[in-house]
């Protein structure tokens, strides 16, 4: 059952990338199949892919049956049984480190899934998780997958009304969360917080949730619903068969971002995300057998699921998991975690290494890094400084730098350099993966075919981990995707191409990228507008050193609040964004207008306070069809005044 460490789809040269891509666009069904062929599968699908983007309906491998956890634990037993399969580095660097086996890992599986089907959990049914990097999260979202549950993670930094609002869309019967957690100097009460969650927001019902002991605070359990992770593995046994699951069974929802509404629940399922995962995991990263593998992203975000927990799982190598953050205890912590463990390849975020490349050299000058060969990058578009600080202080000019456009929506990395093959240009994503058909489309619809033209970036052809649907919600998703360009899946970014690479410049929508946190400005205001101070706002993303983008708040304050001062009044937008979002929302910005800029239809024109964001307000254009032109040059004076 075993298979090599380099299956025949890496992709180790020039040439075989020309052929595997030629191949792929060719016939991406032989293609897809040929690659599918490497994995434990329980039954041989019957059809490689069926699709209508229209509907949108699309199946790969179907007919299949597999369990992607079999790929992830049991067929690594019989080569790498006792090969580490995850090292979990603690958020204090005086706290003990965990190492767990291949078959250490797997028998933790199988005793949580066994947890989870004590309480009732089915195939099919929904468990949410919210929760430290500790390794029970890893360990339970195998273990959901194990059984045939659909995982449902969410980010650990949002709040409790937001954590309600996922959990009313997806419906879990069981939560699985901690004590409380560390982060950096932080303590966060996570208990207390699902507990607000479930008792103070949520409308849907929770029979059960299971509590992990990370920092052994006292806790309140409510009688019947609140349960020790710990006293219940004690009532389980460590077999656990994997479940028969189809191709096309949903494996997970993450909610995500969009332009106008709540969240997107994005839907993946078994076959097609498992062969995605690892293809392009393999493939941009090419590990060899003996690597240590370190992405610093959590898991509630897709780069977790993909890169922290699935794609180094298939592949079979060691996986490094990281509970703290990069500034402590000092911001020279990710360089210290890649020197003790030897970590070969290393993947992070443009606002970590932005926010480490202001600390200093100092931090980083002590530490050899001799052990990376790849770097990564994910999230946001990388500046061409951070690039090449990162090329040069920590890739030492002889790393590749793999810089991974993707979004949650494609499941896997779409666009990048791949480590040992690729062509690479700083700020550049790169090429296309193989099976990934990108496009440039303009306005019109039509494919830009010249060089160096900004167009919407497209995809042309199905590829295996593409989102089947917004959970509860198909109709949405045609129409947020697949409705704009027909026959083609509209990703909201704009890019450029330049001799075969892509370069993205980003959102094209109102959505905006914090620290690589994808937020919608429609969330944002309507959280800004419950305060009762406010008449309206309108949220834009403004330029930021370390963020990337920050969060620029134009608000009109209530009559009934004209008297209060500006600063209790800014106090009062973030409290809100903090409260109904999270701590990732707080506004760098707010600024207090007498009103918005409103066309005679009352549509806000956010074109008008981007360019005031960006400081070109000389290139604001027409404003004759604005009901009151004047109040852009209110909107640029305040805005000025913010900034001195
Ligand atoms: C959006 C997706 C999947 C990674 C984590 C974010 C932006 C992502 C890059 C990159 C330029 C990037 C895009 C995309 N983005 N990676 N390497 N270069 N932009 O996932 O929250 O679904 O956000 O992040 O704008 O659409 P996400």
């Amino acid at each position: 059952m075993h298979r090599e460490m380099r299956p025949p789809y890496v992709v180790d040269s020039e040439q075989k990338y020309q052929e595997d891509y030629k191949k792929s666009v060719d016939n991406p069904e032989a293609f897809w199949a040929e690659v599918a062929e490497n994995f434990v599968w329980q039954k041989k699908w019957d059809s490689v892919l069926e699709y209508d983007l229209d509907k949108p309906e699309i199946s790969w491998f179907g007919g299949g049956k597999l369990n992607i956890t079999e790929n992830c634990l049991d067929r690594h037993l019989e080569q790498r049984a006792n090969k580490l399969a995850l090292v979990w580095e603690p958020n204090d660097p005086k706290d003990s480190f965990v190492r767990y086996t291949y078959r250490e890992l797997h028998t933790k599986v199988c005793q949580v899934a066994n947890v989870l089907k004590k309480n009732g959990i089915q195939k099919g049914d929904t468990v949410c998780m919210y929760m430290p990097m500790v390794p029970e999260l890893l360990v339970a979202t195998l273990a959901c997958a194990r059984i045939g549950a659909v995982h449902s993670i969410v980010f650990a930094g949002f709040s409790s009304s937001a954590l309600a609002d996922r959990i009313d869309d997806a419906k879990p019967k069981l939560v699985i969360t901690s004590d409380g957690m560390y982060r950096g100097a932080k303590e966060i009460p996570v208990k207390r917080i699902v507990d607000e969650a479930l008792d103070v927001h949520c409308e849907h019902d929770v029979t059960t949730v299971l509590v992990v002991e990370r920092t052994n605070w006292y806790i309140h359990m409510k009688p019947g619903r609140g349960k020790l992770l710990s006293e219940e593995l004690k009532e389980v046994d460590s077999h656990c068969p994997a479940e028969p699951m189809n191709s096309e069974d949903p494996l997970f929802i993450l909610y995500t971002s969009g332009s106008t509404g709540k969240p997107k629940g994005i839907l993946h399922t078994c076959g097609g995300y498992m062969v995605y995962a690892d293809y392009s995991f393999r493939n941009v990263f090419q590990p060899d057998e003996s690597d240590i593998f370190w992405c610093t992203a959590d898991i509630g975000w897709i780069t977790g699921h993909s890169y922290m927990v699935y794609g180094p799982l298939l592949s079979g190598v060691t996986n490094l998991m990281f509970e703290g953050v990069p500034t402590f205890p000092d911001a020279g912590r990710f360089w210290q975690v890649i020197d003790k463990y030897g970590v070969n390849q290393f993947y992070t975020a443009p606002t970590a290494i932005r926010a480490l490349m202001a600390a200093g050299e100092e931090h980083i000058l002590s530490y050899n890094l001799h052990s990376l060969k790849v770097i990564g990058s994910v999230g946001e578009p990388i500046n061409e400084e951070a690039w090449d600080w990162y090329n040069v202080y920590v890739g030492k000019e002889r790393c590749p730098v793999v810089d991974t456009w993707w979004q949650t929506e494609t499941g896997g990395i779409m666009i990048s350099n791949l480590g040992k093959t690729g062509v690479q240009k700083a700020s550049y994503a790169g090429r296309p993966l193989p099976g990934v058909q990108p496009v440039l489309l303009a306005q019109d619809g039509s494919e830009i075919t010249e060089d160096n033209q900004e167009g919407y970036l497209c995809i042309k052809h199905p590829w295996p981990s593409m989102l089947r649907t917004i959970y509860g919600d198909r109709e949405r998703c045609k129409n947020t995707y697949f409705a704009n360009y027909k026959g083609y899946y509209f990703t909201g970014d704009s890019a450029r191409r330049d001799n075969g690479l892509f370069r993205i410049i980003g959102r094209v929508d109102d959505v905006i990228n914090v620290s690589g946190h994808r937020l919608g400005t429609a969330e944002l205001e309507n959280a800004i507008n419950f305060h009762e101070n406010i008449v309206e706002s309108a949220v834009v993303g403004c330029p930021h050193e370390v963020k990337g983008q920050g969060i620029l708040a134009f608000v009109v304050v209530a009559e009934q609040a004209k008297d209060l001062s500006d600063d209790k009044i800014k106090l009062e937008v973030t409290e809100m964004l903090v409260e109904h979002i999270g701590a990732i929302a707080r506004p760098d910005k707010t600024v207090i207008i007498s009103g918005l800029p409103k066309t005679r239809s009352g549509k806000i024109m956010r074109r008008i306070l981007r360019k005031v964001a960006y400081g070109e307000q000389d290139q604001i254009g027409d404003t004759s069809t604005l009901l009151d032109p004047d109040v852009v040059n209110e909107i640029i004076e305040k805005f000025a005044a913010q900034n001195v």
